[in-house]
């Protein structure tokens, strides 16, 4: 269980509702760590929130969009007088799948936005108190997706390499400071999103983990990074990490077709 001395009191979870997100609150609020639960949808923001209060822990919830142009500035204001051990950003499944050449940029910039421009925001903003206070963690989610490029998701895969290379400098930067970062690296896992974007979980031989799993090894391996790969997915991530790479992006890209229903 998490060590709210070096964690807490607070832990801030940016995708805080649904699947991993609603997995780490629950594993916090049990370990006793307050919360402040951000997401869009208000119902299961709030229901989330609900079942972390029956642990008796202080939940904050704030219902915005990322992606607005304000959003870091409210977060900083509901924040202001709390003292944030742990930064959990979590959000940042696909939103915009196309194939690149013909795919509407703005489409892309808003997959940069969430998960590059917010994940840089969010890190700098926190991390700097814990800098200062000599202590805490920030778990970024990353994907097998980082590993290589993929066709229709060329934007997303190559913001989760950014997730991935970043956390490693943000962790040799902030080690010597007692704040301790990972790059929680998801293979496939049965979340809402990806329950509502149709995927085939069901392929044999597939792994598919569950939010509680990843979220509970996730916050085991908070001190084990600057990358943890989760849900037994580390030979997968270590042959995507070889070459040569046009094999390996050709057969990745034929796995991706097969979990989308495509030919
Ligand atoms: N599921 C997988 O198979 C898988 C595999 C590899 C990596 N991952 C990574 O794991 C993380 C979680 O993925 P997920 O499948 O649970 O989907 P997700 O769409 O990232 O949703 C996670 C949470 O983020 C919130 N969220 C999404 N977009 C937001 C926005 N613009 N503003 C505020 N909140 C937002 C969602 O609530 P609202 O929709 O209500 O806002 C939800 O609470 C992501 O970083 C993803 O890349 C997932």
């Amino acid at each position: 269980m998490i060590d709210t001395s070096r964690f807490g009191p607070w832990a801030v979870v940016a995708g805080g509702s649904e699947g991993v997100g609603a997995a780490f609150a629950d594993e916090l609020a049990r370990a006793g760590m307050n919360l402040v639960l951000i997401a869009r949808t208000p119902g299961p923001l709030d229901e989330t929130a609900a079942k972390a209060r029956a642990h008796g822990v202080q939940v904050r919830t704030l219902a915005l969009d990322l992606l607005a142009a304000d959003a870091v500035a409210q977060i900083r204001t509901a924040t202001s007088d709390l003292e944030v051990g742990l930064l959990i950003f979590n959000a940042g499944a696909n939103s915009y799948g196309h194939e690149f050449v013909t795919g509407d940029l703005d489409g892309f910039r808003r997959v940069i936005t969430l998960n590059i421009d917010r994940q840089l925001e969010l890190a700098q903003h926190f991390g700097a108190p814990m800098k200062q206070r000599g202590r805490g963690g920030i778990v970024l989610l990353g994907s097998l997706a980082g590993y290589l490029g993929s066709e229709q998701q060329s934007v997303y895969a190559a913001a989760k390499a950014f997730s991935r290379v970043f956390a490693e400098g943000l962790w040799i930067e902030l080690e010597p400071y007692g704040v301790h970062v990972v790059e929680l690296v998801l293979g496939v896992t049965r979340t809402p999103a990806m329950q509502r974007a149709g995927l085939n979980l069901d392929l044999p031989g597939m792994l598919v983990a569950e939010p509680a799993d990843v979220a509970r090894e996730g916050l085991e391996h908070l001190t084990d990074g600057p990358v943890w790969v989760a849900g037994g997915n580390y030979e997968a991530a270590r042959k995507r990490s070889g070459f040569p790479r046009a094999d390996l992006v050709r057969s990745a890209a034929r796995a991706l077709r097969k979990l989308m229903n495509r030919p």
